[in-house]
C-alpha cells in the first residue's frame, strides 16, 4: 500500500495555536472502491473558523480529533476514477484532508472549472468565503440602497466581498483593517467609501462616527471584541449586526469582559443575529451563480494571499490571526 505525507492535530491549542500543534507525518492511501476518487491536492484553504474546531468545545462543527488529519476546503485533481461522474484530470473541491493523495467519495466532491475562474478563487470568492459575504449580508442585513455599511475585517475574504456587494447594491461602504495599506486597497481596489485602521486609531468609537456621519444601519461583523464595542455607540434606528466571527476573541483562554449591548439595542430597536453559511445550504447554488455573473461582470475583483508549499499549511494558517493576508489566505501544495 503506498503512502502520502499528512498533516494531524497534535495538541488542542491553549490560547494562540502554535506550530508545535501540528504533526507532520504519514499516512497509507486506502484501496480505491466503487463510487471514490483518488485526487492530488493542489490548493488548500486556511480559514479562521479551523481555530473553533481544534478545540474540543460543542459548536456548530464537530471538533478535530486528536492525531487525526485536519480537514478544510480543498481543491485536488482527479488522477484515478472509479465514480462515473468524475474523470482522470477533473478538478474537485470538498472538505478534504490535509494529505498530498487521499480517497475520496465522489458524492462528497464538485466538479469546478479551470476555465471559468482560477482554482484557487472556488476557495475564496466562489467558495465558503464569497458564500458568507453574500449570504450573511443578504439574508441577515438586508441591506437598502443609501444605507450606510460598516464591516470589521474588511481586508480579508470574506469582508472585501460584503464591502463590494455593498457597493453593488447601492450602500455607502466603511471598512475597519489592520494596515494602512489594506484601508488604501479597500478604497483603490474595492471601492470602500472609507477605511479606518484599528491598529493606529486611539478612539474607535469617534473614528466610526466621523466615517459613518449618518451612523450605521448594517454591521457585519468579522471581528468581535473591543471593534464590536466602538460600533455600537454609532448604530441606527433599526440598524442590523451580522455576527459573522469574532475573531479577535477566539484564542481567548478566558471568557471575555464586554459591555452589555441589550441597551444599545433597545434604544435603537436594532438587531444582532448570528450566521452560519452551513446553515444555508439550500441558497448556495444561487449564491454561487450570483457571484459568478458579479465576477464575469467585472462587479466583483477578489485578492488572495497565495502561500506555496505542503509544508508551510500550518504557518499559513498561523498567520492568519497575525493579519499576514489580504482577501483569501490559500496554500499552493
Ligand atoms: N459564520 C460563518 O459561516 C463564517 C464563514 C467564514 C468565515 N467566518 C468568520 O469570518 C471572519 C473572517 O474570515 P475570513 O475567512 O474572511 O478571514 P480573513 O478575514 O481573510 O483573515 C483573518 C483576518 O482577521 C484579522 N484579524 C486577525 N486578528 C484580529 C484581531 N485580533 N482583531 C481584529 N482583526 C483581526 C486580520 O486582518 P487585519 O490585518 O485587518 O487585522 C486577518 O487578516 C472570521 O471571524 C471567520 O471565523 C464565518
Amino acid at each position: 500500500m503506498s503512502t502520502t505525507k499528512t498533516i494531524n492535530l497534535k495538541n488542542r491549542p491553549a490560547g494562540k495555536p502554535e506550530l508545535n500543534d501540528f504533526e507532520f507525518t504519514t499516512s497509507e492511501i486506502s484501496e480505491l472502491q466503487e463510487g471514490e476518487v483518488l485526487v492530488n491536492t493542489k490548493y488548500v484553504s486556511v480559514d479562521p473558523y479551523l481555530r473553533g474546531r481544534m478545540s474540543d468545545a460543542p459548536s456548530y462543527i464537530p471538533p478535530f480529533e486528536l492525531n487525526k488529519p485536519i480537514v478544510s476546503g480543498i481543491i485536488a485533481e482527479v488522477v484515478e476514477s472509479k465514480n462515473s461522474n468524475f474523470s482522470k484530470g477533473d478538478h474537485v473541491s470538498g472538505m478534504l484532508e490535509w494529505k498530498g493523495t487521499q480517497v475520496a467519495k465522489g458524492d462528497d466532491l464538485l466538479k469546478v472549472d479551470p476555465d471559468k475562474a482560477s482554482l484557487s478563487a472556488y476557495l475564496g470568492v466562489l467558495g465558503m468565503t464569497g458564500l458568507t459575504a453574500y449570504l450573511g449580508l443578504t439574508e441577515i442585513g438586508k441591506p437598502k440602497k443609501g444605507e450606510t455599511l460598516l464591516v470589521s475585517g474588511a481586508a480579508g475574504a470574506v469582508g472585501s466581498v460584503v464591502g463590494q456587494i455593498g457597493k453593488i447594491l447601492g450602500l455607502r461602504v466603511v471598512g475597519i483593517a489592520g494596515t494602512d495599506e489594506k484601508v488604501e486597497l479597500l478604497k483603490a481596489k474595492f471601492g470602500f467609501d472609507e477605511g479606518i485602521n484599528y491598529n493606529t486609531t486611539k478612539n474607535m468609537n469617534e473614528a466610526i462616527a466621523i466615517a459613518c456621519p449618518d451612523g450605521v444601519d448594517v454591521y457585519f461583523d468579522n471581528v468581535g471584541g473591543d471593534i464590536s464595542e466602538a460600533v455600537l455607540f454609532n448604530i441606527n434606528k433599526f440598524s442590523r449586526t451580522i455576527n459573522c466571527g469574532a475573531i479577535s476573541v477566539y484564542n481567548n483562554t478566558e471568557l471575555p469582559k464586554s459591555i452589555s449591548v441589550q441597551p444599545f439595542l433597545v434604544k435603537k430597536s436594532s438587531s444582532m443575529q448570528g450566521f452560519v453559511v452551513f446553515d444555508y445550504a439550500d441558497k448556495h447554488p444561487a449564491g454561487i451563480k450570483q457571484l459568478t455573473e458579479w465576477l464575469n461582470q467585472d462587479k466583483l475583483s477578489y485578492s488572495e494571499t497565495i502561500v506555496e508549499g505542503f509544508e508551510n499549511i500550518p504557518q499559513a494558517f498561523l498567520d492568519l490571526f497575525e493579519g499576514k493576508n489580504k482577501g483569501k489566505m490559500v496554500v499552493k501544495v
